[in-house]
């Protein structure tokens, strides 16, 4: 039997980068806990959305993925299999698999293409085989594909606790989609892929002298922007995202080998944000990739997008607003 999922990706709003050193890596416990605010994108045809169809059958010699209609093979197979095997076994099922998925939006570009693609595949391979999974748990496997993957399970304001095990890294709502007024105006600079992936990027992290001191600001982050979110509180919300997104790209600038996600176009967007207050209020937060991410009120989305639409330097826009959680859908890819 056929399923398909849809989930949306998500930005951090208190980044995660980098892995705990005291569990297997292969696990992606983060070191720190993490938030983030799952898009949907307001065009009709970029909505931030993976959709994924799978199917296990005995027909299959053996197992195969693709992604955009090329097959997956090497480490991006194995991050599928790290996914799919552990379910499997968990299902009692042997057969092999037919994956197809399709992002609807540049992937490796720092748009977080691999927190929806994991997420997606894991909400279809979990109805695929049978199994009953509390969100918890889907959370839980999402992220042994992709650490982000975990926040993409759930719609709104999400809030994802590092843990100290399989079953204790995991992502919760902090709000749903329309608790909390925010939007991302994406600016995208450059939308080749990047060089070195997050996967790559966040084995070097513990190697920047600067990391240890955002592991410990990144807690009092996390709390500090949950309690702005349930208080409404959107300065404090934009002033904390900017904040942790300018401390994770020092670690990343300061890695052995140091890693230069932004492009020079990207310093001069994050000015250009910084200008605009106050009497735009904007916040800028960039992820693994050279494309900014600028916070505002919903009501401020369209003038903000005029205003980086006039630059000659941001070669598109996206308005996103908060999307709801990734779920099952009936239309299959194949
Ligand atoms: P991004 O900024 O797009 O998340 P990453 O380097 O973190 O970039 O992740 C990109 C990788 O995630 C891809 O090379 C691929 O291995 C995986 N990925 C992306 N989308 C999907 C998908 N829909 N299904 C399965 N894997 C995916
Ligand atoms: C900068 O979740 O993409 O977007 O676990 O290796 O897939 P893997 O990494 P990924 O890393 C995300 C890095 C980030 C910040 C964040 O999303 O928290």
């Amino acid at each position: 039997m056929k399923s398909s999922a849809i989930a949306h990706s998500n930005i951090a709003l208190v980044k995660y980068w980098g892995r705990s050193r005291t569990h297997d890596p292969s696990l992606n416990i983060p070191s720190t806990d993490s938030v983030g605010m799952t898009k949907l994108g307001e065009s009709d045809d970029i909505r931030l959305l993976t959709h994924t169809t799978i199917e296990f059958s005995d027909v299959y010699e053996q197992d195969s993925a693709t992604l955009d209609g090329v097959f997956l093979t090497g480490r991006a197979m194995e991050r599928v299999l790290k996914v799919v095997n552990p379910l499997r076994t968990i299902a009692g099922i042997s057969h092999r698999f037919k994956m197809m998925s399709r992002n609807d939006f540049p992937t490796q570009a720092g748009l977080a293409s691999s927190a929806s693609g994991f997420a997606a595949l894991t909400i279809a391979t979990v109805d695929g085989l049978g199994i009953s999974l509390s969100k918890r748990e889907i959370s839980a496997f999402a992220r042994l594909g992709s650490g982000s993957a975990a926040r993409s399970i759930h719609g709104g304001l999400v809030y994802w606790y590092k843990g100290d095990s399989h079953e204790t890294s995991f992502a919760r709502q902090i709000c749903g989609p329309t608790e909390f007024d925010m939007s991302a105006v994406i600016a995208i600079i450059h939308k080749g892929r990047k060089e070195v992936t997050s996967d790559v990027g966040h084995k070097s992290a513990h190697t920047s002298p600067f990391d240890r001191a955002r592991v410990n600001i990144s807690r009092k982050q996390a709390k500090d922007i949950e309690k702005a979110i349930l208080t409404d509180d959107f300065s404090v919300v934009g002033r904390i995202s900017e904040e942790s997104s300018r401390y994770m790209h020092v670690v990343m600038m300061t890695s052995d080998p140091p890693l230069f996600y932004w492009h020079p176009n990207t310093l001069r967007l994050i000015k250009l944000i910084q200008k605009l207050r106050p009497s735009l209020e904007c916040y800028a937060s960039v992820d693994a990739g050279p494309n900014v991410h600028c916070l505002c009120r919903p009501e401020d989305a369209y003038e903000l997008r005029k205003i980086l639409d006039e630059t000659d330097y941001v070669n598109m826009t996206i308005v996103a607003g908060l999307a709801g959680g990734s779920h099952k859908t009936g239309e299959h890819l194949f």
